[in-house]
């Protein structure tokens, strides 16, 4: 029966082979069935440039497989070996202050450097040669092919500056329209032959760091161009894998929202989307959410896995807490809830030495199982065991979608003016967490999705306006859609040129607005956002949209300032009485009072508020089947927190029957997994 997995990051190289057998107990002892193996053992498998050596691996494959173990296994090409760099110096990177680094850490292979591509892609391939195929023992525990490790970074060398030039001529095809792209004719640019250009680095373009550049049109690009290096990189991987292993899916491990890597451009070629969830603080919750939902978003929707989780504390940070009682299973929960199909730890034995000896593992160095983190994670096992048959492979349906757009966070960042302080990151967080605080459930969305199956799209920050973006957008509104973007949207488009026209662009059509100026503050000074005449008033800072309504209808105005009265927040109507669309503009930073709200306004008159809206830190999230309706109820308190059930069900954890209208209790970071039944013509609350 199809369970959701469970297990992590598996590294026995770093002990000796008779503590492989106690961990294989242990395994049994926390219901462990997936290891991932071979992440980092590159310097083992290939001890110089013609020989390799899988001795090692062998005897760890062969373990798990008499354990009856699966194992989602890894080609080791995250960090080269030292006899590489030392041989093929251009394996290492040369970093944005223009030093060519040596060997040393991990996560630092140029992509462009022939030598690392001519030895990772054949690792990959003797990997999958011998472990791929059906007729090897070990063949059969393979569950997953786990290619590289966290692809981060960006290199700045020969090779990347001779594959940006190649990648430039493809994407523009002659140098004039690279001119032109890049507004090339501002400060003496104008390029005349393809060997002229260089990177945008502290050498060249940037003299305030990586968001500080000259020209954004030529760092726009490179940051385009890294994100495709490396997606090369996967890609003659996974080829090489595919060679042998024509139909286990290949994935890579990603970081959430991390800005370097589109991962919207990566998601199509991986067969599942994995993450790994390291979150910075005890109170991230809500972007832990949107973050699960960025994940299942990136491949519409399809479950991913959750591949990595610390069962307790990171080692990395300057101090690093451990995860409170319940708060590893609750967060576990919440992956599952928002579309996890695995649940897995970095790491199951701790590292004997280095920067990792300190990083919490099931297992700790003493090889206990008696220990409190332990107990909690073998519970865990024990559930996710006692669930088999339910949930996996599970889909959410949302009515809201929040787009999410690669180009759009690095245009932002990257802009000389109006503000240096805006975060795409935090502003994004800021907006989910209005929707995710009433329940509602969200799909995040790339800017070329389709739209019309929402009756709300949120695109906060939609500073970059590309391809057919805005006639989907008129469309859906039109249509009766409810569309709500914020300052800085449709200023720029896909080369970062401003459009021969009013802000906010191509947008300000269906806005129904036109900004001719946008003042920006210091993040201190505050104003504030008048909203019903005078009835409610919200703080709000960093960019203030002087917006003037052209058929749009103020919903808000500044109170104070030069332009205290004038519009900051606006909605236009477009259509008639109940087929009605409506398009809002929020022209400024609005605190989090502002946006509760507006989105509370929002979700009200479109009946999109449910019986689990509003209450404090309970996290209302299902995952459907055609027969079944799985609510997940997550008390994120340390107190107790009481719901009223919307359904009749069984609560899978507990088995007890809840009827709809009775009052569930929630202990203090306890979970609720409520089965309700359903027919596939049942509406979606
Ligand atoms: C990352 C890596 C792991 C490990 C953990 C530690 O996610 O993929 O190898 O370093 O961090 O938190
Ligand atoms: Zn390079």
């Amino acid at each position: 029966m199809e369970k959701i997995r469970f297990g992590g990051d598996y590294n026995p190289e770093q002990w000796p082979e008779h503590v492989w057998d106690r961990d294989m107990q242990l395994f049994e002892e926390a219901n462990v069935d997936t290891l991932t193996v071979n992440v980092f053992s590159w310097s083992t498998l290939q001890p110089d440039e013609h020989t390799y050596d899988f001795a090692v691996l062998d005897r760890i494959l062969e373990k798990l497989a008499a354990a009856g173990k699966s194992v989602c296994l890894a080609t080791s090409t995250a960090a080269h070996p030292a006899w590489m760099a030392r041989k093929y110096p251009d394996v290492t990177r040369v970093d944005f202050e223009g030093r060519r680094h040596v060997f040393g850490q991990r996560h630092n292979s140029c992509p462009n450097s022939p030598a690392y591509r001519r030895f990772s892609v054949a690792l990959a391939r003797r990997i999958a040669g011998r472990y791929g195929r059906a007729d090897d023992p070990a063949a059969g525990i393979v569950a997953a092919w786990h290619v590289n490790n966290e692809y981060g970074g960006t290199c700045y060398c020969e090779n990347c500056r001779v594959a940006f030039r190649v990648w430039l001529r493809e994407r523009y095809t002659t140098l004039d329209a690279l001119n032109e792209a890049w507004n090339a004719a501002f400060w003496s640019h104008t390029f005349h032959a393809w060997d002229e250009i260089v990177p945008p680095s502290a050498l060249s373009e940037h003299w305030g760091g990586p968001n500080v550049t000259a020209f954004q049109g030529i760092t726009l690009d490179y940051l385009r161009f890294n994100s495709d290096s490396m997606l090369g990189n996967f890609i003659d991987e996974k080829a090489a894998i595919r060679e042998f292993s024509p139909d286990l899916p290949v994935t890579t491990n990603f970081m959430g929202m991390y800005r370097p890597l589109d991962y919207f451009r990566w998601a199509p070629h991986l067969d599942f989307v994995s993450w790994d969830n390291y979150p910075p603080d005890m109170q991230s919750h809500p972007r832990m959410a949107l973050t699960h939902d960025l994940m299942r978003g990136l491949k519409g929707g399809q479950p991913f896995w959750l591949m990595e989780q610390t069962p307790s504390h990171t080692s990395s940070r300057s101090f690093n807490p451990v995860k409170r009682p319940g708060v590893m299973r609750l967060w576990s929960y919440q992956a599952v809830a928002h579309g996890a199909d695995a649940v897995l730890f970095f790491q199951m034995r701790q590292s004997r030495g280095a920067s990792e000896k300190d990083h919490g593992a099931l297992v700790n160095h003493a090889g206990r199982s008696d220990t409190r983190v332990f107990q909690e994670v073998a519970g865990l096992g024990e559930e996710l065991e006692a669930l088999a048959g339910e949930i996996v492979g599970a889909s959410t349906h949302a009515r809201v979608a929040l787009v999410f757009d690669w180009d759009s966070w690095w245009a932002v960042e990257i802009s000389d003016g109006p503000s240096r302080h805006v975060s795409y990151q935090q502003t994004l967080i800021a907006y989910y967490r209005a929707l995710y605080e009433q329940n509602v459930a969200v799909d995040v969305v790339p800017v070329d999705a389709g739209l019309s199956g929402y009756e709300v799209v949120v695109a906060p920050l939609l500073h970059m306006v590309k391809g057919d973006l805005v006639a989907r957008v008129e469309a859906f509104v039109e249509g009766g859609g409810v569309f709500v973007t914020s300052f800085l949207s449709g200023r720029v488009d896909e080369s970062d040129n401003a459009f021969g026209m009013d802000a906010p662009g191509p947008l300000a059509r269906v806005l129904g607005i036109r900004i001719d100026e946008t003042d920006a503050l210091a993040p201190e000074d505050f104003n504030a956002v008048v909203f019903d005449g005078g009835g409610v008033r919200f703080a709000a800072n960093l960019v203030f949209d002087l917006v003037q309504p052209e058929t749009a209808e103020v919903v808000g105005v500044y109170e104070s300032d030069f332009y205290a009265g004038m519009a900051a927040v606006t909605r236009n109507v477009v259509g008639r009485a109940k087929t009605a669309g409506e398009a809002w503009y929020v022209g400024t930073n609005l605190d989090a009072g502002g946006l509760d709200w507006l989105f509370g306004r929002v979700l009200r008159e479109r009946g999109l508020l449910n019986g689990y809206s509003g209450v404090p830190d309970v996290e209302a999230v299902a995952r459907y089947r055609d027969d079944a309706r799985y609510l997940f109820l997550l008390n994120h308190r340390d107190a107790d927190s009481h719901v009223v059930a919307d359904m009749d069900g069984v609560s899978l954890l507990t088995g007890a029957e809840m009827k709809a209208g009775e009052i569930i209790t929630l202990a203090p970071k306890d979970v609720m997994i409520l089965k309700s039944t359903r027919s596939p013509t049942d509406a979606q609350e």
